[in-house]
C-alpha cells in the first residue's frame, strides 16, 4: 500500500475520503486490480443541470412505481431520494459517507449515515428498497446485499435493483478510488449481468417481477418469495 502510495505521489485515504472528495467536486477514477480505471459517474449521482435526458428517463423508471415508504439504500447524493419526496413518498437515504448523507439532506431528504448491513429503522416494513446505479456491488457479495434488501421489505415489498449490462456475467473484483490528492484502499465490489438476475435472487428468497432496459441500464422488480 505504502509502495503504491509513493508511486502515485499521492496521500493514502480511506475510499471514504476520496469518494467524499469526488462528491465535492474533484476528479475521481475507479482502478480495478488489473490496471484499468475509469472516471467515476459523480455527476449522474449529483443529479441537475448536468443531467442527460437518457439520466432522466433511467431516474423515472428506477422511481416510478414506488407508491409508498421506500429506502435507498447507498442513496449517494440523494438523487432519487428527492425525486420521490418531491412526489409527496416517504422516502429515507442510507449511505456510508459523510458527504453524501449531509448533500442528501440538504435536499430536503431524510438520510442515515449507517453501514446498510447494520441495524436499520423500519425493518421488514419497507414498501420499496433501491438498489441503483451498481450498489449490487457493494461489499462484492451480491447475494449478501439482496438478502439484506429483502429482510428490510414487508412481505409484499418489491426491490428495484439495477443490474449490469447483459453478458458481465458475475465479477467479483477489488477495486479503488483514485484522486490528484490522494489514493483510496482497495475494497471489493462486485458487477452482475442481467442474465444472472433469476439464479442469484431466487437464492436470495426473491423473485423477478419483471425487467426492463432503459438508457441501457437493466432494472429488476423483485418480491420476496
Ligand atoms: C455507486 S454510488 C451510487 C449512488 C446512488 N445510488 C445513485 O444512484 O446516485 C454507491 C453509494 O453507496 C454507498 N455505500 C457503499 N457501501 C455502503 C454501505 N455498506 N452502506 C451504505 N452505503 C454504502 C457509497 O457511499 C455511495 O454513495
Amino acid at each position: 500500500m505504502l509502495r503504491t502510495a509513493v508511486e502515485f505521489g499521492a496521500q493514502v485515504m480511506t475510499e471514504l475520503d476520496v469518494y467524499d472528495r469526488a462528491l465535492a467536486g474533484e476528479d475521481c477514477w475507479v482502478r480495478n486490480r488489473s490496471g484499468a480505471r475509469h472516471r467515476i459517474r459523480v455527476r449522474r449521482w449529483l443529479g441537475g443541470a448536468g443531467d442527460s435526458a437518457a439520466d432522466h428517463r433511467a431516474d423515472h423508471v428506477l422511481t416510478c412505481c414506488c407508491d409508498g415508504p421506500t429506502v435507498d439504500l447507498g442513496c449517494g447524493p440523494g438523487r432519487l431520494a428527492a425525486l420521490l419526496t418531491r412526489r409527496g413518498v416517504a422516502a429515507l437515504g442510507v449511505d456510508i459517507s459523510p458527504m453524501a448523507v449531509a448533500m442528501t439532506r440538504r435536499r430536503g431528504v431524510p438520510a442515515l449515515r449507517r453501514d446498510l448491513f447494520g441495524p436499520l429503522p423500519g425493518t421488514g416494513r419497507w414498501a420499496y428498497a433501491l438498489l441503483a446505479d451498481g450498489n449490487l456491488g457493494i461489499g462484492g457479495d451480491p447475494l449478501r446485499i439482496l438478502r439484506r434488501a429483502r429482510d428490510l421489505l414487508a412481505p409484499d415489498g418489491v426491490a428495484i435493483v439495477e443490474f449490469a449490462r447483459p453478458g458481465t456475467g458475475l465479477i467479483i473484483e477489488r477495486i479503488r478510488l483514485e484522486a490528484p490528492s490522494g489514493v483510496g484502499e482497495w475494497f471489493p465490489w462486485a458487477r452482475v449481468g442481467i442474465e444472472r438476475a433469476e439464479t442469484l435472487t431466487a437464492a436470495a428468497g426473491l423473485r423477478v417481477l419483471t425487467t426492463a432496459t432503459v438508457s441501457g441500464r437493466p432494472i429488476a422488480w423483485l418480491a420476496r418469495s
